[in-house]
């Protein structure tokens, strides 16, 4: 039978397409459709003017010789006082995130041009360029990010993530907001469809997610992924996890 390589390469696009949708995540996007329903993560990233005084108190105690990565670092709500606080700081979310032109810190830039323009040790990536994957970090902080995932496998991938780029005896900051006045509305509210340990929420034009993760369960999720847990608990509506990277 004659080879028809172009069919072969039209196969292999086919099979990728056919995987990402059953995975329910495109990886480029870090959008991920549930229920049929596509959930933007990007949009459930909050302002730099939100920003909680819990962390930015913990920011604050950092050694200034640490290199930091904010792995889904949104809006860089925590890069800005990380990288007034370290020595530098890599800042990763998706393309559509790092590329966009939004408001941040009330200018229209995009979270890239941003940084370029404002934050001189601070280099953004977007999560399919490998330059962050080729270094380790004395700190990742990965705050509000796996709550906006709604699948456990994609949430055990980003925190292996965290694990493969710290540094040997390095910390590791995870936090997610478990409780708010929305959330315990959900449970009555017919847009909210409850889904994996959270909530689909329907949208005029698409939905959102959020899972209810409180710091027994980001324990756990660390403790997978081979961290070994300093301390943990909640401050208010965050529940965090602070760990470390023994082997
Ligand atoms: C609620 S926002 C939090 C942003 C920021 N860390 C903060 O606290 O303001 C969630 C962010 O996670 C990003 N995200 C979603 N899935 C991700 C993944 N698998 N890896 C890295 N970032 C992801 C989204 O694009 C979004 O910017």
């Amino acid at each position: 039978m004659a080879s028809r390589p172009h069919l072969h390469v039209a196969a292999i696009f086919a099979l990728v397409w056919v995987c990402s949708e059953l995975t329910g995540l495109r990886w480029e996007r870090m959008r991920y459709t549930v229920k049929g329903f596509e959930i933007r993560s990007e949009n459930a990233a909050k302002p730099a003017s939100s920003a909680g005084r819990w962390l930015l108190e913990w920011i604050a105690k950092l050694d200034c010789r640490y290199s930091g990565l904010d792995l889904g670092c949104g809006k860089l709500r925590y890069t800005i006082p990380l990288s007034r606080r370290v020595k530098s700081v890599v800042a990763v979310d998706s393309q559509v995130q790092v590329d966009r032109v939004q408001t941040l810190s009330g200018t229209k830039s995009s979270v890239r041009r941003y940084a370029t323009d404002n934050l001189p040790n601070v280099r953004v990536y977007s999560l399919n360029e490998d330059g962050w994957r080729r270094r380790s970090y004395d700190v990742v902080l990965c705050s509000n990010v796996i709550s906006a995932i709604p699948t456990r496998k994609a949430r055990a991938e980003l925190v292996s993530i965290a694990h493969e780029r710290l540094r040997h005896r390095g910390i590791f900051m995870l936090t997610t907001q478990f409780r708010n006045s929305y959330f315990s509305s959900w449970a009555s509210d017919p847009l909210a469809i409850p889904h994996c340990d959270g909530f689909l929420v329907r949208g005029k034009k698409n939905a959102s997610f959020y899972a209810l993760l409180d710091s027994d369960a980001l324990v756990k999720i660390c403790c997978q992924q081979g961290f070994s847990i300093i301390h943990s608990g909640h401050s208010k509506e965050l529940a965090f996890v602070l760990a470390t990277r023994l082997r």
